[in-house]
This record gives C-alpha cells, structure tokens and sequence, in this order.
C-alpha cells in the first residue's frame, strides 16, 4: 500500500524520454505464444501490467527472461492452454491471449477479464471474432472455453464497433488461420500497427494495419524476431500535460508527434506553445492556461478516451468553461469527484463534464479511481497549491515506469510513500537525464 505525496506549484522543466507503450507490449507479449522460437521485444516497461503479462506466459510453460527493458520469451515448450481466473481478473488485456493460444493450440480456457473499471467492458466482439474463424465457444460458471471445430479458416470479419482488443485478437487468430481473413472496421491505432508489424517480422502476411480494412493471409507457421516497442503516446501526453499545468517548459524525445495529432492541437488551443523537431516535441506553457472549447473522445485517429482524465485537470485550471464527451467508456469520469475535492469546478453527468476553470487547485487527499484518473490525479497534485497525497497507486504502476522519478527529474516535488507503516521510500532521482 503507498501514496504519491506531492507538494504542489514547482514548475516542470527538461527533457525526457518516454517509455515503451504499455498497450503495444502487452498484445505483443501474448503474441509471442503463437511462435515456436525465440522472440525478444526490446523498449518494454516495468509496469505491473507487463510482470503479469510475464507471469501469465510462465504459467503456460513459455520461458521469459527479463534483461533491463528486453524481454525474451521462448514459447517452445509451451504447455498449457489454460489462464488461470486469478491471473485472467489481474488486467483487461489478459483477454488477448485468448486468440494466441487458440491459434497455438487449438484451443483455450480463459474467464471475463479484469482491469480498471471504467465500464462494462465486455468480450462479445472478440467472441465473435474467434467464432468467424471456425471456434467453439462455450461460456458457464464464470469460464470460456474454446475448441477449434476442424482448422482455423479465414474469414470475414465486420465489427460493429473499432474494438482495440478484439481487432487484436481477429488479428492473433488469423494469422495463422487457413486463407485469407479480412477485417472490417478495424481499430487504426499505433497500437495495432505494432503488434502487425512484430508479427510480420515474424513471417505473418498482414496488411491495412492502421486502415479500416486490414488483411491477414494465413501462414503455416511463425518464427522468431526482435522488435522495438514504440513510445507510449498516452505517457508522452502525460508529461506535456504535467509541463502545461505547472507553467513549464519540457522537452520528450523520440516522441513520435504523429501519435499526438488529436493531442496536440488541443494544448495549443490551451494557449501552449508547441514545438516539434523530427520526433521531439517540445511544450512551453502559457501564463495562464485557456479554456478548451470540446473534448470528445473517438476511436483513433480521434481524441484518445486514455487522455481525457488529464484534460480534465488542465482545463480545471484554464480560464474559461470547457466541455468534456467521453464516448467510449461509459463510467470514465470517477476523477471529477476527486478533482473537485481539490477545489476543481466541474458539473458531470453521463457522457459530458462540464469545467468552469478556476484559478487554482488545493492540495488534499484524494484516492486513483483507475489508471489514467490516478495520473490525472498526480497531475493536479503537481500544479495545486500545498500537499496533495494520492492513493491507490497501484493503478498508476499498471501504465507509468518509474513516475516519481522522471517527474522529479523534471523538477516535480512528488515521492512514494508507504502507508502501511507511514515510512516515506528513499527518493532516488535516476541520472539518465537529457
Ligand atoms: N467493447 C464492446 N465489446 C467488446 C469489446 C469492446 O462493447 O467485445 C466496447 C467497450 O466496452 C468499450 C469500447 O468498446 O466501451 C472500446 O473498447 P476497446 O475494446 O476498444 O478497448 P480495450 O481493448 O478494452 C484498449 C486499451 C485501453 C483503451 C481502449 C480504447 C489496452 C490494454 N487497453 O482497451 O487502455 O482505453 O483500448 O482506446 O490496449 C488504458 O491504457 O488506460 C486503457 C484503458
């Protein structure tokens, strides 16, 4: 049990570089399961979500190996087509080894995922999915179990809605499928366009990534590759956000600004002022913040619903009244309490929040309500007047590597305190600046 403890009103500046994509690695991890060899995914985070991705690819018999931010996984021997509920309830994309292992070994046994609860969230796309290639599905007492009727064949596939997860799992399931599979109204994330490009590498045929319509010509077989995870856009917007809150000036380096499209235009509109060079993206934030006319969240190439809680926080400070959609969770605004405990001016209900910004944030005690409200909640701790302890934090180590320090080598006052015997952890600023 811990707390960020942060005291408020230090200006952000400096340069950083940005960790691997949380929501690429964990896809790519459970990719590995359908290639009998060696694969090792370089750039890949220490977060609690990427350990139980390792920890559910050891209890299938796969070897990993962790060396700094290289992971290897040797699914060779692999031995199980079983995830456990304990392992299944620890995050939401335990749900895309289903299309791995299925495509691995023909079958799979796995329960309704956990992660933050930000809605319903439920599997019936990816259901779907599986069943459009030639699987059984058999769901009862809390389990799913499912069996390839004869062999994997591709198919159509036409989602009613650009799910991230089960595109993945359309795309994990199909790529060693009989034939050719197309998917329609596929999601265009980054995300995806990695997870197809490390399994190309690994001799898939996929193409369309990052389009609508993407198509996979099934393989006999995959072998092993090394790949790079991209940098985590939703990280990158955090830390601009964090710069823009505190009046300051931060520098991310190989950000890769045309992950930010939806992002950046609103920091502007904030009054921001934005400078990008090759992959860097500079911000320099203005005087006093300015009100944002609509955020609303879409699928991508749209606003990220994954940064909405951290606008959130910007706009609470902003001159001016802003509105906030959120259309693709339905219980994603369990920050806005939070918020307002701090002194924020927000009215939300439904879908909309409505922000009057004020001129400033108080510090207290506030508890994460999932991953990115808890980052949101760091945020306004950064940039409000006094002491601000955030609990929950194990939500925040499910997405952010080494926070408190990339935050307070950016000059944020911000440490981990465990609160199970109130003694505060050392705070160990790493030297890897600039
Ligand atoms: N949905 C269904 N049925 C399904 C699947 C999804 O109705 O079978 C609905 C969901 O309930 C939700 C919407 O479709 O309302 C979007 O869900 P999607 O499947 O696209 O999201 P996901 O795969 O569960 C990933 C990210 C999320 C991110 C969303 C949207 C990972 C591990 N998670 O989730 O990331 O918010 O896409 O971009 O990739 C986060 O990082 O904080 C996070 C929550």
């Amino acid at each position: 049990m811990s707390a960020f403890v942060i005291n408020g009103g230090r200006r952000l500046s400096g340069s950083l570089r940005v960790q691997g994509s949380k929501n690429s690695v964990l896809p790519i991890l459970a990719a590995t399961v359908l290639i009998s060899g060696k694969c090792t995914i370089h750039n890949c985070p220490r977060l609690s979500d990427t350990e139980c991705t390792i920890k559910i690819l050891r209890s299938l018999g796969c070897k990993v190996y962790r060396d700094g931010n290289s992971v290897t996984v040797d699914s060779t021997s692999i031995s199980s087509s079983e995830i456990s509920e304990e392992l299944m309830r620890e995050m939401r994309s335990s749900v895309v080894f289903l299309g791995a292992i299925i495509g691995r070994i023909g079958e799979a046994m796995v329960s309704a995922p956990g992660g933050c609860e930000i809605g319903l969230r439920p599997i019936d796309l990816h259901l779907y999915a599986v069943r459009k290639l030639g699987v059984d599905v058999e769901e009862g007492y809390g389990r799913i179990y499912c069996k390839v009727k004869n062999k994997l064949k591709g198919n159509k596939i036409t989602f009613s809605f650009p799910s991230v997860g089960a595109t993945e799992n359309a795309i994990l399931l199909s790529a060693t499928a009989k034939g050719s599979t197309t998917i329609v109204n596929a999601a265009r994330e980054p995300e995806i366009i990695d997870l197809c490009d490390f399994l190309n590498s690994c001799g898939a045929k996929i193409s369309g990534a990052g389009e609508s319509i993407i198509t996979v010509e099934g393989v006999e077989k995959l072998s092993g590759c090394d790949h790079t995870v991209i940098c985590d856009r939703i990280v990158s917007a955090t830390y601009l956000i964090a710069a823009a809150v505190t009046g300051g000036d931060v520098e991310l380096i190989s950000a890769n600004p045309n992950h930010l499209n939806s992002v950046l235009p609103l920091l502007e509109e904030s009054g921001c002022d934005i400078r990008i060079r090759c992959k860097d993206v500079r911000l320099k934030a203005p005087m006093r913040l300015r009100r944002i006319d609509k955020i609303v969240t879409q699928p991508f190439p749209g606003f990220p619903t994954d940064a909405q809680a951290l606008f959130t926080t910007l706009v609470s400070i902003a001159d001016g009244t802003s509105v906030i959609v959120e259309n693709i969770f339905e219980s994603r605004f369990k920050h806005v309490p939070e918020l307002v405990r701090m002194g924020a001016r927000i009215r939300a209900e439904g879908r909309v929040a409505v922000v009057d910004g004020v001129d400033r944030l108080y510090g207290a005690e506030v508890f994460s309500p999932d991953l990115r409200g808890g980052a949101a909640l760091v945020l306004a701790g950064l940039c409000a007047n006094g002491v601000t302890k955030v609990r929950n934090t194990e939500y925040i180590d499910r997405g952010y590597e080494d926070f408190t320090d990339n935050l307070c080598m950016l000059n944020g006052d911000i440490i981990r305190k465990d609160i199970s015997d109130g003694r505060a952890e050392k705070k160990e600023v790493k030297t890897r600046r600039n």
